[in-house]
């Protein structure tokens, strides 16, 4: 029987993941090791003012709860400044280390020095390896953050890559990068990336790069898994919340949109890491590995897309290794201290 149970989870290209106490289940990554199907988001945004300060357990909190709900992973970055919150949370959760998948990011102004910055965040994670690193940006800025600093990507990974050797990553993969250059990587990398995070999301199918990536045998995680969908912005695209679409598969199932939203990536091979602060939405958020869309529902939903990102940093269009394609007005950068 449970052979039987294996073999089909091979089959389907799952490990079962019951013995960590965690919902989702986990998929192989190219390098042996195995990432959950959804993690936690941790980044918190930006106001008027920039990017939001974290205030005193903002994060920590969240963290723990997601932990206590069945999340076995969280994504952070050195550019979140909530690395420390993050690690204590695990910490306060009780889950042992060793059964959460740790995501974090190298920051665009430490390139130059990869296995120094990821010491740093170890020591702000107060942990001894993560379990994934993201190059978190092909535009990178001077350590000062005065303007750009052009480095070629290609030197960047040999960075990662001596990281990997180290032990102060299991895994190592990159966010933000087009096909060409993944292509371009691919052909100059000892190491392949293991993972790729970029936006996906009802309106940004990603269909192009989701096909590439799955024929190098890279993992894709979606991030702003949600899209438009909270936003109360009218020039935003549909769904919307309360699409009536939407609400007709959740009412089926017994679910809501978001979850419906989430599990539509979670079919498609996507890894979601939906990100929330509240309690309820984070238990929420994990709870679709008890359901399944039909082949029909997730066509339907597919008719979504628009090609529409939510994550448009416009404003570093002329930085060389852009990711996108460029436009004749390109927005006001978020990152901007207003003065
Ligand atoms: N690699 C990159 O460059 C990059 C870029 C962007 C994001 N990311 C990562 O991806 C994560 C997720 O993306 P994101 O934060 O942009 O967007 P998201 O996860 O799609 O949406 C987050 C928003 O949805 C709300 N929300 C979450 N669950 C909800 C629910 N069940 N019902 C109603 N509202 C809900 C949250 O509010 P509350 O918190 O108030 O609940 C928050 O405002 C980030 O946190 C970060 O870890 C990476
Ligand atoms: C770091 O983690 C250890 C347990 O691994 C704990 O005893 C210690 O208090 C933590 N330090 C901080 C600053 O959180
Ligand atoms: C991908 O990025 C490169 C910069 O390295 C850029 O030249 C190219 O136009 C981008 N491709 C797309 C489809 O935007």
């Amino acid at each position: 029987m449970t052979y039987i149970f294996i073999l089909l989870s091979i089959v389907a290209g799952v490990i079962c993941d019951e013995k960590d106490g965690g919902k989702a289940y986990r998929i192989p990554l190219n390098d042996g090791n195995a990432i959950p199907a959804l993690g936690l988001g941790s980044f918190l945004g930006f106001d008027e003012n920039g990017q939001k300060p974290v205030e005193e357990h903002e994060v920590e909190y969240p963290v723990k709860w997601a932990l206590e709900a069945g999340y076995r992973m969280v994504d952070t970055a050195a550019a979140y400044l909530n690395e420390d919150q993050v690690g204590a949370g695990v910490r306060a959760s009780g889950v042992p280390r060793e059964n959460v998948f740790i995501v974090t990011k190298l920051p665009p102004q430490e390139s130059r020095d990869v296995v120094a910055s990821l010491r740093n965040s170890l020591s702000r994670l107060n942990m001894s390896y993560v379990d994934l690193y993201l190059i978190h940006s092909t535009v990178t800025f001077k350590p000062d953050d005065s303007g750009y600093d052009i480095i070629d990507y290609l030197d960047t990974w040999k960075g990662m890559e001596e990281a990997q050797k180290l032990g102060l990553a299991k895994s190592i993969g990159i966010s933000n990068f087009n096909i060409s250059m993944i292509e371009r990587l691919l052909a100059n990398c000892e190491v392949k990336p293991a993972v790729l995070q970029v936006e996906v999301n009802l309106n940004l199918a990603q269909n192009k790069i989701l096909d590439y990536c799955k024929s190098q045998n890279i993992v894709v995680m979606g991030y702003t898994p949600f899209g438009s969908l909270f936003s109360k912005e009218p020039e935003r695209p549909a769904p919307k919340i309360d699409d009536p679409t939407l609400t007709e598969i959740a009412k089926k199932y017994g679910k809501t949109t978001p979850q419906i939203v989430l599990r539509y990536l979670v079919q498609r091979g996507v890894v979601p890491i939906p990100k929330s602060v509240k309690k309820n939405r984070i238990e929420e958020n994990i709870n679709v590995f008890d359901f399944e869309l039909t082949e029909e529902e997730m066509e339907t939903l597919s008719k979504f897309n628009k090609d529409y990102r939510v994550v448009f940093p416009s404003f570093w269009q002329d930085h060389p290794y852009y990711p996108y394609e460029k436009v004749d007005t390109p927005a006001a950068d978020l990152f901007k201290k207003k003065e």
